[in-house]
């Protein structure tokens, strides 16, 4: 049985989607499972929308009994952890993260993660991330890039097993009570606080001053003359970079 960091692994050439595929192993408590695939033939991404699979790019998911009431602080977690990989690869990139867990390179998407509930108190993290190619579709919601775009050298699984041992590290924290260190750490890479934002939703659309995030990751949204609680959303930002 191969290992990674701790985590029993299983890597597929083709599935549908790993986070389907990892809802199998939820029931199995003693392990900590990462499902990966080389190529998922219906990847898909926060709010309906398609993750397109690239050769090179790497896509798994990890599965972890979490209070559903804490799911934002596993969010923080989460992305933090990928935006300390690619710090750890290359010390000097720009790295920013975008509310609520997307990777920016320089200003554009490296990489995402969708948070689905499974059995129980299981949560699934399902995580894309450019490593050598990035999607050029122009229905994008969002400019994408990769690493290897970045002059950043890597390979899928070599990030993977950077990822699991910051993810590990990180979880220690949170399970010693530090989880305001990973707020605080969070914050240093978010883009745009003090900013003019939009915020897309299904049905609307929010603008105002992106003024941080509170304990559970709302996106706390300075207006007129309140500061509102966003929940759900996709961020657009008036600066580059
Ligand atoms: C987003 O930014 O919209 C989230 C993208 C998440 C994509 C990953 S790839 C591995 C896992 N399996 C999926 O079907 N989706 C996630």
């Amino acid at each position: 049985m191969a290992e990674i960091e701790n985590w029993q692994y299983y890597c597929y050439d083709e599935i549908g989607s790993t986070n389907d595929e990892i809802k199998k192993f939820c029931l199995q408590k003693e392990k900590k499972v990462v499902v990966r695939a080389l190529s998922q033939t219906a990847g898909r991404g926060r709010r309906g929308r398609k993750w397109v699979t690239k050769a090179g790019n790497l896509f798994f998911s990890v599965a972890l009994e979490f209070d559903l009431k804490n799911l934002g602080q596993l969010v923080i977690i989460s992305s933090l952890s990928l935006a300390q990989s690619v710090k750890f690869l290359s010390a000097d990139a720009n790295v920013k993260l975008k509310w609520p867990n997307d990777v920016l390179l320089d200003g554009k998407k490296m990489s995402g993660i969708l948070m689905e509930k499974a059995e129980g108190e299981y949560i699934i993290v399902g995580i894309g991330v450019n490593v050598a190619e990035s999607p050029k579709e122009s229905t994008l919601l969002y400019p994408a890039t990769s690493l290897a775009e970045n002059g950043i050298n890597t390979d899928a699984e070599n990030f993977l097993q950077i990822y699991l041992h910051k993810f590990n590290e990180n979880l220690q924290k949170y399970s010693a009570g530090e989880y305001e260190a990973l707020r605080s750490e969070w914050m240093d890479f978010a883009k745009g606080v003090g900013d003019k934002i939009v915020i897309k939703q299904e049905q609307k659309q929010l603008k105002g001053i992106f003024a941080g995030i509170d304990e559970q990751a709302n996106l706390l949204l300075q207006c007129k003359n309140e500061t509102i609680k966003v929940m759900v959303g996709d961020v657009f930002y008036e600066t580059k970079g």
